[in-house]
């Protein structure tokens, strides 16, 4: 428990339902760190938008406002009968699910609501509907514990590294925070759960790559644990690998969109780039990885779809001026990297800690997969 650090949580509730449970209310992250703003998501098209246009992001994140998503909507159909329910529930769940491919954790999130939809068919509607909300409620608290079941593992590896009167250096990619879970985050758990068990903010010291081309590091990590109290850079991402070779980082954690059953990760563009290096300089590499992140359908990392997103993501958007000329073609725009599971220290989820090389096997050992 520590106060501080549940106020400044409260203040940045990524996705939350009001009172009447009328609309799904996010913050928007677009606009982070400047302005704090909420938005209201009444439609299937707004939920769709936000989820595709990042203003709720993070693989948890997405999940968890999916599935207040499909409650919400649910909560307004005005069907006569199961079936009629029905077929609005699965074309708006299918449309949902259009709106990002990588993150497996929405199509989890929405299977779940599917599957708790169809168990309890006989009921009456208006019970039918207050289940729903109770399912996504679920969603959202077990993602609270499942981040600190990850944060207490994380946490445990850090205090092995600390040395006395040392700040330790910890490197992170993109944003696996509280923005983008319930609560803790994934990558920064181990950081807030250490600031729970009574470390200082200046015990560590973060460094967030920026993660171009969205900036999710500098926008959003580095808001996050500057704000938490803890030291905290951001720095350009090609400069991980001087940052490495200084000694200056201990430890990198970072999070992950979909883990294949071997334990190939995708997460954010860059992040295998930082696990080569890792591996270079000796620095060990973590995924953190909630069960929901985890798809046991998809055998290794290149059977995961990379979404693709607008070159206009690198050439304009957050700058005042164009950052390269207008015809250019900036049309690779991968959204997400695969680091390979040879390349992983260890896969913290909240059952354990996996260490490889023959993730599947550890995974099954668990009842992950
Ligand atoms: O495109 P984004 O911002 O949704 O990408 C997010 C990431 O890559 C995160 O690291 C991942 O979703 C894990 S969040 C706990």
């Amino acid at each position: 428990m520590n106060q501080k650090l549940d106020e400044f949580f409260e203040k940045v509730i990524t996705v939350k339902l009001p009172q009447d449970r009328s609309y799904v209310d996010i913050i928007d992250q677009t606009l982070l760190p400047g302005t704090i703003r909420r938005i209201k998501l009444d439609t299937r098209e707004e939920i769709w938008e936000a989820i595709k246009k990042l203003r709720v992001r993070g693989a948890p994140a997405i999940g968890v406002c999916a599935a207040y998503g499909m409650a919400v909507l649910a909560n307004k159909y005005k069907a006569a009968d199961y079936d009629a329910f029905y077929a609005q529930f699965k074309s708006d769940k299918d449309y949902l699910a259009t709106s990002r491919p990588t993150a497996v954790n929405l199509f989890w999130a929405l299977d779940r609501m599917d599957r708790t939809c169809q168990a309890n068919a006989f009921r009456p509607l208006d019970e039918l509907k207050e289940i729903l909300f109770t399912e996504a409620q679920a969603i959202r608290d077990e993602d609270v514990q499942i981040s600190r079941n990850i944060g207490e593992i994380g946490f445990g590896l850090l205090k092995n590294l600390k040395e006395d009167g040392k700040e330790l250096g910890i490197m992170t990619h993109c944003n696996a925070g509280t923005l983008a879970t319930a609560k803790y985050g994934t990558a920064t758990a181990p950081m807030y759960i250490a600031l729970e068990h009574g470390w200082e903010g200046s015990d560590m010291h973060v460094y967030c790559d920026e993660t171009r081309p969205l900036l999710q590091g500098a926008r959003l990590t580095s808001f996050e644990l500057y704000n938490a109290g803890i030291t905290t850079s951001v720095q350009c991402d090609n400069m991980a690998s001087l940052l490495m070779k200084s000694g200056r980082v201990k430890i990198i954690f970072v999070g992950c969109d979909r883990v294949a059953a071997n334990g190939d990760a995708a997460n954010k563009i860059g992040t295998s780039g930082l696990a080569i290096i890792a591996k270079h300089y000796g620095v060990p590499f973590y995924v953190c990885a909630p069960s929901s992140t985890i798809d046991p359908k998809t055998p290794t990392g290149d059977q995961i779809p990379i979404e693709m997103r607008d070159p206009e993501e690198i050439k304009t958007m957050w700058y005042k001026e164009p950052m390269a000329p207008e015809g250019v073609d900036a049309s690779f725009n991968p959204a997400f990297d695969v680091t390979d599971h040879s390349l992983i220290t260890g896969i913290i989820t909240e059952k354990g800690l996996c260490t490889g090389p023959d993730y599947g096997a550890e995974f099954k050992k668990l009842g992950l997969i």
